[in-house]
């Protein structure tokens, strides 16, 4: 596995849930934990990648030998994105939240202040669209995930076309499947002219086997 094949590529990999803050003690979340994120920066890093991870609040320590770049909210994590370009390759296994609020309280709210409080919500930036859609300085390889749970490859593949990415990596979060949060995973590749469903199999071997595709894709670092 350690075999070099991406030694002197950059390789930059986003996961974990963002935080988007109400006030100072509450916060909108999802229930994304980062396992496959972390699972994928360390397939990397084993091929001799030079690693950015850029993470969420996650639930997972982030792996050993990659520069971390810890965030909270959705704007934080697209800075530090674009902070960390130029990438040979960009992955987006963060799992961003939608809406922010869009004024946060400074103070924390107080119960019956005013009745019940209204949270006025923002749309947040799409990362993975933007990076996917730089004009300049565009990662030549760009990923994306889609957790879907209808019509999984059709909804991914229209997910590819409007992001502009290159690859998209498909699940079925259905939570018959166990997947979200769980140790495992069952994943449709879909590129421009592929669509491979690969056989379910834990987030560590899926995530060896994405880094070796990418590894191929980019051939290798020192030629
Ligand atoms: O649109 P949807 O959230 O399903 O797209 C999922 C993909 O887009 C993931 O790769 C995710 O990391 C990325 N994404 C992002 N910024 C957002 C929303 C999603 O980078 N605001």
């Amino acid at each position: 596995l350690a075999d070099g094949s991406l030694r002197g590529r950059h390789a930059l990999v986003t996961s974990g849930p963002t935080h988007e803050p109400i006030d100072p003690v509450r916060y909108i979340a999802n229930r994304s934990s980062g396992t496959q994120g972390t699972a994928i920066a360390e397939a990397l890093r084993d091929l001799g990648a030079d690693v950015s991870f850029v993470t969420g609040p996650a639930a997972t320590p982030p792996p050993a030998g990659v520069r971390v770049i810890r965030v909270e909210t959705a704007r934080q994590m697209q800075d530090a994105v674009t902070g960390a370009l130029p990438a040979d390759a960009a992955i987006f296994a963060a799992a961003v939240a939608d809406w922010r609020v869009s004024q946060a309280a400074d103070r924390k709210m107080k119960k019956g202040a005013d009745g019940l409080p209204q949270l006025d919500l923002a749309e947040n930036p799409d990362i993975l669209a933007g990076v996917a859609q730089m004009r300049q300085g565009r990662p030549p390889l760009v990923i994306g995930f889609a957790a879907e749970t209808d019509n999984v490859i059709e909804n991914a593949t229209a997910k590819r076309m409007r992001k502009g990415c290159d690859w998209i990596v498909a699940n079925d979060v259905s939570p018959e499947t166990g997947i979200m949060g769980g140790t495992e995973n069952a994943v449709t590749l879909i590129a421009e002219n592929s669509v491979e469903t690969w056989p379910r199999a834990t987030k560590s071997q899926v995530a060896r086997k994405l880094a070796r595709r990418i590894a191929d894709h980019l051939g290798r670092g020192d030629d």
